[in-house]
């Protein structure tokens, strides 16, 4: 008969598996098969001496270091699922993973307990795992079908929905996040019954008839179900990793979009006015660049009125010599509107305020024309400044970025992260996921410097690059900087490997990227543009992969007088959840045509189908094949 010999077969079964950067599910199961072929040879092996209290007490044993192991992965039913929530069947396979669970407790509460058995019988959990009505084996395959095999399964359904705005809009995971998170959720639920089904069979193993036949037939299905799956979502693990965001429904300053603020702004003036010589001979196309010398007129309301442009005029042209025009209540704007008197507007009539309203503002001076020209004034008004400064993880504490969002703080646009820590696997610390505070600085504090802590931005030299970059295989980012490279500001990451099977950063190898593409980059044109947040559309994104810039720069002169500075900056926060490692970041523009659009970031979730597919390698291996079940 058996004879049980006693080793210590867990350590043995883990310095096996250190050698494979599998997914954890995967390689939970690889483990269990291997405590399984273990205890079989065990088994096998023996001769005389009967042991059945030594071989139970081996038994518990075993899955109760499996069971250990098993609780490094995502205990919460809901993790990482509640995305499918939408689809038709899901609460049908909610519930039907919900029961594994359940059954799954007690067996693990019968480890916890043995040899007591407060209430838990062997031959209960055999009913709950068997019987062919609602035992969780009947229940798998249930779960199995309706998520993977039959027509319009979970797979298929999610497949057919992830069209781009989809994505967008449901922007809490990657859509291979999303098949992912299926695959582990479901698969945690197929071991857990696997587990059960070969704790019945070994417990067993000599009191009732279990025949090899029987056994190698339920090792086989499993291993084979799960190679399959496995096969299928290699295919659907090659789904986009992008996540981004839609325009929200109603656009809110500072909290889902903000914007630089008179870099350049539609200006009106009269020539004398721009006239060192205080001479009316030229014609406003004269001043290309300029400033004011003050009023010459002092009586002149316009004059009086008209918010003075300290530092450079540009770009001026005349329209017509009779106008009424309007001053804008809103402190950003200089004007609402002028209207000429042919009829010729620039900016949007609307109701304006005695007070506010010049009307024929041709006064005396006749020859001295009122002239439409730009402003290129930094001030108090004026929010133009972009963070230089790096903006990195807690990496001594091995966290990542896994997230990322613009924000303005102190007048200054920052790029602001989301951190988690990383663990074995891919996985992150849920608990330690949180924001990181942006630098708290001034640009009027001592010790900044333009140019080195923040970039200043003018007529000229306001352009920012739209880049995707994405790191290799067990590399995440770390970090992220806006830097100034060839008169752009571009974006650039700090990257570090890191083991997959401890998942401990590798600081000495951290390094920093950016894109430098071959060809030279082309700028978006954006023209005839209007305030954004005045779309009717959704902005649509426009991919960009190195090879583009933006300028920031004025709205139209007809729509908006040129009051505003475009494009605008998405602030929304762009994360998944639950939080991943990030594989990529990028900075792209989003708008419509006759809208000044968007610019906003987007992450590229870390790649697992790297690390999917590795379960054959067991199938294939001399350590599966040589293990004969005769039993009789
Ligand atoms: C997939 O979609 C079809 C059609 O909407 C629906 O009938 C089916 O139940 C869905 N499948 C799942 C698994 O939700
Ligand atoms: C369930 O098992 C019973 C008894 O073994 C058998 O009579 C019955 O046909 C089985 N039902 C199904 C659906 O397999
Ligand atoms: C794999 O996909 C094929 C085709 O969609 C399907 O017929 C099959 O049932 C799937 N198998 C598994 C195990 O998911
Ligand atoms: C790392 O985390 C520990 C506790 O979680 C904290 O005490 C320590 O200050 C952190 N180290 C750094 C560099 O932030
Ligand atoms: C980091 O990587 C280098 C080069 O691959 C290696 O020599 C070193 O041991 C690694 N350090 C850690 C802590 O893994």
């Amino acid at each position: 008969m058996f004879n049980f010999r006693t080793f210590s077969i867990f350590s043995f079964m883990v310095t096996l598996c250190l050698c494979e950067e599998r997914l954890l599910i995967d390689h939970l199961r690889w483990n269990f098969f291997n405590l399984e072929d273990q205890l079989w040879e065990m088994a096998l092996n023996s001769n005389s001496e009967h042991g059945i209290e030594k071989w139970e007490q081996d038994l518990v044993k075993g899955f109760t270091n499996i069971n250990k192991e098993m609780k490094q992965m995502p205990q919460d039913l809901y993790y990482g699922i509640k995305p499918l929530r939408t689809n038709f069947d899901f609460p049908i396979v909610y519930a039907e993973l919900q029961t594994i669970d359940r059954i799954y407790d007690k067996f693990e509460k019968f480890l916890n307990e043995y040899p007591k058995n407060n209430g838990i019988s062997i031959e209960d959990l055999s009913y709950d795992i068997f019987n062919n009505k609602s035992g969780v084996q009947v229940i798998i395959n249930k779960i199995h079908e309706i998520a993977y095999e039959q027509k319009d399964s979970l797979v298929e359904n999610l497949t057919q929905m992830l069209h781009r705005e989809y994505q967008c809009k449901t922007s809490e995971q990657s859509p291979q996040q999303l098949f992912y998170n299926l695959y582990n959720s479901v698969g945690l639920r197929d071991l857990k019954v696997y587990i059960l089904q070969q704790f019945i069979y070994l417990f067993y193993l000599e009191t009732i008839e279990i025949t090899g036949t029987k056994l190698k037939f339920s090792r086989d299905k499993y291993r084979k179900t799960i190679d399959n799956i496995i096969k299928n979502m290699t295919m659907v693990f090659e789904n986009p990793r992008d996540i981004w965001k839609c325009d929200p429904k109603t656009f809110i300053k500072g909290k889902n979009y903000d914007e630089f603020t008179r870099l350049l702004q539609g200006y009106i003036e009269n020539e004398v006015d721009m006239s060192r010589s205080r001479s009316c001979r030229q014609t406003c196309d004269y001043y290309s660049f300029t400033e004011n010398y003050g009023c010459y007129d002092y009586k002149s309301t316009f004059c009086r009125k008209n918010e003075r442009c300290s530092e450079k005029i540009f770009g001026c042209f005349f329209v017509e010599s009779y106008a009424s025009m309007c001053f804008s209540d809103v402190a950003l704007r200089r004007y609402d509107y002028i209207r000429y008197k042919s009829g010729e507007t620039l900016g949007k009539t609307k109701y304006c305020p005695a007070s506010n309203l010049v009307n024929s503002w041709q006064r005396w001076f006749v020859r001295c024309h009122y002239c439409v020209c730009l402003c290129d004034e930094q001030g108090p008004l004026s929010d133009r400044y972009i963070s230089l400064r790096p903006v990195t993880a807690n990496v001594e504490n091995n966290s990542v970025v896994t997230g990322i969002r613009f924000i303005k703080k102190n007048r200054i646009l920052h790029l602001q992260i989301q951190e988690g820590k990383l663990l074995s696997h891919g996985y992150i610390d849920q608990s330690t996921v949180h924001w990181v505070d942006v630098d708290d600085f001034k640009i009027t504090d001592e010790d900044i410097t333009s140019g080195q802590d923040f970039f200043t931005m003018s007529f000229g030299d306001a352009s920012m690059t739209m880049d995707e970059i994405e790191v290799k295989t067990l590399h995440v980012v770390t970090g992220v900087q806006l830097k100034i490279v060839d008169n752009s500001v571009q974006l650039s990451l700090h990257v570090t490997p890191f083991n997959w099977l401890t998942g401990t950063l590798n600081l000495t190898e951290s390094f920093q990227i950016f894109d430098s593409p071959s060809n030279k980059r082309t700028k978006f044109n954006i023209k005839n543009a209007d305030v954004p947040i005045l779309t009717t559309d959704p902005s649509k994104m426009h991919e960009s992969a190195g090879e583009k810039y933006v300028e920031f720069t004025h709205t139209d002169f007809g729509k908006d007088m040129a009051q505003t500075t475009i494009p605008f900056i998405d602030i929304q926060e762009v994360a998944s959840s639950p939080a991943v490692p990030l594989a990529g970041v990028g900075i792209y523009y989003k708008g419509n045509n006759g809208y000044g659009g968007f610019i906003a970031p987007r992450i590229t979730t870390y790649d697992y189908s790297k690390h999917l597919n590795k379960l054959k390698s067991v199938e294939n291996s001399d350590h599966v094949e040589k293990i004969e079940i005769e039993i009789n």
